[in-house]
This record gives C-alpha cells, structure tokens and sequence, in this order.
C-alpha cells in the first residue's frame, strides 16, 4: 500500500488558509501556491541520495555531500497543476517538465489524454506528478497510467488537498505511488468540488471564471 505524506508545517498551513479563502485574489492565490509547492518539495525530496564530494574550504579540505546526480521529472497535470511547477523548481531548479493533458469523454467520463510531452528519458527520472486538487483521483490515476505506460518506474504525486475519494482512488489503482498533501478534507460535494477545498483551482489561479 502506498504512503500518505501530509506536510503539516505551520509555514504551509498557514499559507494554505489564504489559499482556502475566497476573498484571496488571483495574484496572492498564484504566489501562495507556488511557496506553498516550494515548501511540500523540500519534503517530497527528503530521501534523495547524497554522494560525498572533496572540495576545498577557504580553510582546508573537506569532504562534503552532494544530490547523487538523481534524474528528476515534474509532471503538472495541465492546467492547474501549471501553478505549482515554478514553486518547485526553485528548489530543483535541473528537474526536467513535462506536461499531460486530460480531459472527460462526456460519454464514457472516462479521462482522455489531449496532450503529452515527456522527457525522453522518462523511464530513468524519478518523477511527480502535481496537481493542486486530488478530487476523484481520475486524472492522477490515468495521468500515473500513461507514465508508466511510458515506462515510468518511481512516481509520487504531490497535491495541495486531497479527498479521502481521491485517495482510495490512486492507492487502488496505484500502490505503489506515494502521495504527498497539504491537507485532506472532508469529502466530495455532488459537484465533484472538495469540501470545504478551495473552489476550482484553475479558475483561482489563472482569473477565469
Ligand atoms: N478541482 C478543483 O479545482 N477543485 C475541486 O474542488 C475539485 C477538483
């Protein structure tokens, strides 16, 4: 069964409740999901490998531990997970973005993948998937299936709030994949909106209605 982080910091709770807020505009929603996407990756790369380094000190020789060269990947579930991808590149500033595309066959309401662009290597990377709201888990479940039907090995997602749906939802389908949220809220609405979430986060950060 895979893992569920919930990145409990102070900094990122109390950011989080701006981000919650609905009398927060579109520039403050924008700048506090991108710090808050910086803060949950110091967490998601807590267990990255470190190689030790000689270099020398204005003082004298010192070994010193380096990121052990790991390939890394973001993968912005596309349009909303666009508004976390800066925040985590300021702390992985070499990882690689690629992008996925989904929308819901009005018939079958299945996700249909309209758009994918990888890196090449995409079996070698370590990769997360973001996405701000886990609602129904449809588009991480499907968007984790295309990677690895791309070969993709080690996957985590990173949400800023999940449904409890949502998560049930991509442990069955993915167990293997660890997910990392700000907050898990109470349920789903007959919208599919979480509640009490934030509202539509694409809406929220790109001004559109
Ligand atoms: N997508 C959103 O943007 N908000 C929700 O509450 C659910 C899905």
């Amino acid at each position: 069964m895979s893992k569920v982080f919930v990145t409990d910091h102070p900094l990122i709770q109390h950011k989080l409740s701006y981000i919650r807020d609905k009398n927060t505009g579109t520039k403050d929603f924008r700048d506090l999901v991108e710090e808050v996407a910086m803060l949950m990756a110091y967490e998601i790369t807590r267990d990255l490998s470190l190689s030790e380094q000689t270099i020398e000190t204005p003082v004298c020789e010192a070994t010193v531990k380096k990121i052990a060269g790991k390939k890394l990947g973001i993968i912005p579930i596309l349009r909303a997970g666009l508004g976390m991808v800066d925040g985590v590149l300021r702390l992985i500033p070499a990882a690689k973005v690629g992008h996925i595309g989904l929308y819901r066959d009005p018939e079958t309401l299945e996700p249909v993948e309209y758009y994918c662009k990888l890196p090449t290597d995409v079996e070698e990377r370590e990769l997360i998937v973001i996405d701000p709201m886990l609602a129904t888990g449809g588009s991480a479940v499907a968007a984790i299936q295309f990677l690895k039907d791309r070969g993709a090995q080690n996957i985590k997602l990173m949400c800023l709030i999940a449904a409890p749906e949502g998560i049930e939802k991509v442990q069955k389908h993915h167990d293997d994949v660890d997910i990392y949220v700000a907050a898990v809220d109470e349920k789903l609405n007959k919208k599919g909106y979480i509640v009490p979430g934030l509202g539509d986060a694409g809406d929220r950060l790109f001004g559109t209605k």
